[in-house]
C-alpha cells in the first residue's frame, strides 16, 4: 500500500510539481490531494492536469479566525486521509493545535539555510547581510515558525550582482531537486523500508 501524501500551496505550485512527478513507479508515496488558501493559485490547474483531486479552503472569509479556517482544511484533509503532508509555498501560518494534529507526518520548504531568516523576504535578507551563501531546508513542521527538525538543505553561493530575483531562481532550482530527495527519504522511514536501497 502506497503513503498517501497530501500538498499545500498558495501559489505558483512549482515545488507541489516536481513533488509530484517524482512519486512513481517503486517510490513508496502517491498524492492524493493539492490544497489551496487560494482559489487563484497557478497550481491547482498542473495539479488537475497530472489527475490530483484538488481543494479550495479560502482563508479570506475568516478574517483571521484561523481554528475556523483550519477546521475546514481539516476536513479536506480528513476525506483524503494523508499519511504524509508537504507544505510547498503554502503561506499561511498553521497553530499549533492544527499542527499537533499532524506531528511528525509534516514537512515545509523554505527558502533560506535555516535557522537563519525565519519569515518573508529571505533572499533580500541573506544580501544584505553579506552572506556568502543561501539556500533552502526542508525541516518538519513544529509549532514554531520555521522551526522543527532539519531534514535537508541546499547551498546556494551568493554571486556579486544577485539581486533577491536572481539568487531565488538559483535557491528555487535547489528546492526542486532538494524536496522531492527529502519525501523519498521521509517515506521511505515511514514506510519502514528505510534499509530499501536507493532506486
Ligand atoms: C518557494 O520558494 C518556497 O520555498 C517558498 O515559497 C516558494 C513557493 O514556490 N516558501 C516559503 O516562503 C514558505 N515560508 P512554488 O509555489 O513555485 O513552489
Amino acid at each position: 500500500m502506497n503513503l498517501r501524501v497530501a500538498i499545500l500551496i498558495s501559489g505558483g505550485g512549482s515545488n507541489m510539481v516536481t513533488l509530484v512527478d517524482s512519486m512513481t513507479g517503486d517510490h513508496p508515496a502517491r498524492p492524493c490531494l493539492v490544497l489551496s488558501n487560494n482559489a487563484d493559485a497557478g497550481g491547482l490547474a498542473k495539479a488537475a492536469a497530472r489527475g490530483i483531486p484538488t481543494a479550495v479552503v479560502d482563508h479570506r472569509p475568516f478574517k483571521g479566525d484561523r481554528a475556523a479556517f483550519e477546521a475546514e482544511l481539516l476536513a479536506e484533509l480528513d476525506k483524503a486521509q494523508p499519511d504524509i503532508i508537504c507544505l510547498a509555498g503554502f503561506m499561511r501560518v498553521l497553530t499549533g493545535d492544527f499542527v499537533q494534529r499532524f506531528e511528525g507526518q509534516m514537512l515545509n520548504i523554505h527558502p533560506s539555510l535555516l535557522p537563519k531568516y525565519k519569515g518573508l523576504h529571505t533572499h533580500a535578507r541573506a544580501i544584505e547581510a553579506g552572506d556568502a551563501e543561501h539556500g533552502c531546508t526542508v525541516h518538519l513542521v513544529t509549532a514554531a515558525l520555521d522551526d522543527g527538525p532539519i531534514l535537508g538543505q541546499a547551498r546556494v553561493a551568493i554571486e556579486p550582482g544577485d539581486t533577491p530575483d536572481t539568487l531565488a531562481a538559483r535557491v528555487l532550482e535547489q528546492e526542486h531537486l532538494l524536496y522531492p530527495r527529502v519525501l523519498l527519504d521521509f517515506s521511505r522511514q515511514t514506510s519502514g523500508n528505510a534499509n530499501m536501497p536507493p532506486a
